[in-house]
């Protein structure tokens, strides 16, 4: 199997090939999602949400980001997998975004990491591709600021901020990123950033005139059913397969059907 690469995801943009992405945090839906075919598998700071049941993405640690990464490079053989750094681990001091950046790429396996916001952390985004470690960017409604922006919205509505959007679109890709993730804003801004930078933009809920999508693959897969904003597309309802499973589960123990004779010894 022939590994996707920064080089592979920028040929695909060239010749307008849509990238795949979905997030995944453990050796079993890894495996899965990479068998499957996927481009590129982020090991997302949602893990904080879908994995450990937090409210918001600030709570995970470096260790606990190292740990679902490891976990998922062990499992895969084709995708090209990018790390979230998360929360406190990079902004405001480049030796530490560089520290935490390359505790990662060792630890893990990892092949790339992705940061949140533009000109606030050039340095710490500089410092990062230094040390020759591929960085993705992110930009719109990203969710280590959500106590700044008070709400989950749809971001960059008002031309200030559609304008600083697109500047540190072509700032992130000037510092060498090779991806920028653009998370809920109006469609035709996404597009314009598109056509903007040379370098892959994926969207979430970004509209579909970006070079590639991503979504939460406990999102897509219906396991996690509290939350579905507008741009979610449900592609199984595994909550139901599974919850359905269990209680079959439990009847057969209950009822003594479970173990018969063939699954004893
Ligand atoms: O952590 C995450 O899952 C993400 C994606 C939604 C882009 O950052
Ligand atoms: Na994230």
């Amino acid at each position: 199997i022939k590994r996707i690469t920064t080089h592979i995801l920028q040929e695909m943009k060239n010749r307008g090939e849509k990238i795949s992405m979905l997030t995944a945090y453990d050796f079993s839906m890894a495996g899965i999602v990479d068998s499957a075919g996927i481009d590129i598998i982020l090991v997302g700071d949602s893990a904080s949400n879908v994995m450990a049941g937090h409210e918001t993405t600030l709570p995970i640690t470096l260790d606990q980001m190292i740990y679902h990464a490891t976990s998922v490079v062990r499992a895969v053989k084709r995708a090209f997998v990018v790390v979230d750094i998360p929360f406190g681990s990079y902004q405001g001091n480049s030796s530490e975004a560089l520290r935490s950046a390359i505790r990662i790429m060792k630890e893990s396996g990892a092949h790339a990491v992705k940061v949140e916001g533009g000109s606030e952390i050039k340095e710490s985004v500089a410092r990062i591709l230094s040390a020759g470690v591929p960085v993705m960017g992110h930009l719109g409604l990203t969710p280590q600021s959500i106590y700044k922006f008070g709400t989950y919205t749809v971001r960059a509505k008002e031309e200030e901020e559609a304008n600083k959007l697109v500047e540190d679109a072509k700032l992130l890709e000037e510092c060498g990123c090779f991806a920028i993730i653009l998370e809920k804003i109006p469609a035709s801004l996404a597009k314009k950033v598109a056509e903007t930078v040379t370098i892959p933009v994926i969207g979430i809920g970004a509209g579909g005139q970006v070079d590639g999508q991503v979504l939460v693959v406990h999102d897509m897969l219906g396991i996690n059913q509290e939350f579905k904003p507008r741009f979610l597309r449900q592609y199984a309802n595994l909550q139901e397969v599974m919850t359905g499973a269990v209680q079959n589960y439990i009847a057969d123990v209950k009822n003594k059907s479970f173990p018969n004779e063939n699954e004893s010894y």
